[in-house]
């Protein structure tokens, strides 16, 4: 594997372009390196891959360098115990793996491997204000849904430490949910305000939306691991067709797309409609008045065909662990290089040693 060079904060060659994509290609052209990442609080679901996983894999087939960080630091923002992060960290690995990033090319790190990543949430502080760290509008999402009582320090600043996640890499391409562009927006103004104040280092990063719009758990609110209404990657057909038949719906027997109004129903619509390559309109009309019955079979029948092999390859690669910590260790070595040298970068741009 031979490393890509670093692109630097004015660099803006283009990268390699792969097969015309018409959702990607012309939104990744000039970009070079992709960042992203999870927590690894428990399984990958279908929000994180109609999101950002489908959205990585096509990123890397068309040459674009990925890096994706294991979240492990962002795991203690809400909970007192982290449980079994190790383990966790290897079954990201093995999601991100099944759904087709290929871990030859990519760079899959934990935050608590790299000493100089984290270092830079220091300087990094120092750029932000109080106000600006308390109105952000994913924090707030997450205090509400906290196991703590008292919200931690770090839950406050952990978007600022995200920042380093990407500038760290100098990373300019970040495909996310549209939940994390609060945090796109702190580690774009903190490049920003680095450059501004110690001369130019950063790139400041972009977000790439997937084009799906944002899939709801099976009780109609936010998809989320901590509050049981998702449906995970290695899910087997029949824990997807229990999943969906508790699924939130409505009385109404006619079966329409108004995400607005029925949620619910909507949310199914959409699901099936994201598994078969269709619109959601014309998923609805196919069932017309069959009600919420005819419309969860549906969504069963096309979550498991669409996952069937993504769910076959993931259930070959957990039969050899040692792969997925050769990954990790791997990778993390790789994100040491890459993060030592910025930092000395960055201690060189701020005159300290
Ligand atoms: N906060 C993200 C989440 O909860 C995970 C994450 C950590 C991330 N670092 C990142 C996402 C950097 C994009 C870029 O899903």
């Amino acid at each position: 594997m031979t490393a890509p060079a670093e692109p630097t904060g004015t660099d803006t060659t283009a990268a390699t372009a792969g097969p015309a994509n018409p959702l990607i290609a012309p939104t990744a052209a000039g970009h070079r390196r992709v960042l992203t990442g999870d927590r690894p609080t428990g399984p990958l679901h279908l929000g994180h891959y109609f999101g950002t996983l489908r959205n990585r894999v096509q990123l890397q087939s068309q040459g674009l360098e990925l890096m994706i960080v294991v979240a492990d630091y962002q795991v203690i923002t809400d909970r007192d115990r982290p449980d079994r992060l190790a383990e966790r960290a290897e079954n990201l690995v093995l999601d991100y793996l099944a759904a087709g990033v290929d871990p030859g090319r990519a760079t899959i790190f934990t935050h608590s491997a790299v000493p100089a990543l984290n270092q830079l949430l220091l300087p990094f502080l120092s750029l932000v204000s109080v106000a600006e760290l308390s109105r952000n509008p994913t924090v707030k999402d997450e205090i509400a849904h906290s196991r703590q009582s008292a919200v931690s320090g770090l839950m406050f600043t952990y978007p600022v430490h995200q920042a380093a996640d990407l500038l760290f890499c100098k990373a300019d391409l970040v495909p996310v949910g549209q939940d994390q562009l609060p945090h796109l927006e702190v580690a774009r103004t903190v490049a920003r305000r680095f450059n501004d104040r110690y001369g130019t280092l950063f790139p400041e990063p972009q977000a790439l939306l997937s084009d799906a719009p944002l899939l709801l758990g099976t009780d109609a609110g936010k998809m989320s691991k901590s509050r049981g209404n998702a449906i995970s990657l290695g899910a087997d057909g029949d824990e997807t067709a229990r999943m969906l038949r508790g699924a939130v719906t409505d009385p109404d027997r006619h079966i329409a797309y108004d995400p607005e109004h029925r949620p619910g129903v909507s949310n199914l619509l959409l699901l099936t409609a994201l598994c078969q390559d269709r619109d959601p309109h014309q998923v609805a009309e196919e069932i017309g008045a069959g009600g919420a019955a005819a419309l969860k079979r549906t969504a069963t029948e096309a979550v498991n065909e669409y996952f069937r092999p993504l769910r076959a390859r993931r259930a070959e690669l957990a039969a050899d662990r040692t792969l997925l910590r050769e990954v990790l260790h791997t990778g993390n070595a790789r994100a040491n290089e890459i993060a030592n040298r910025t930092l000395a970068e960055v201690r060189t741009a701020m005159g300290t040693f």
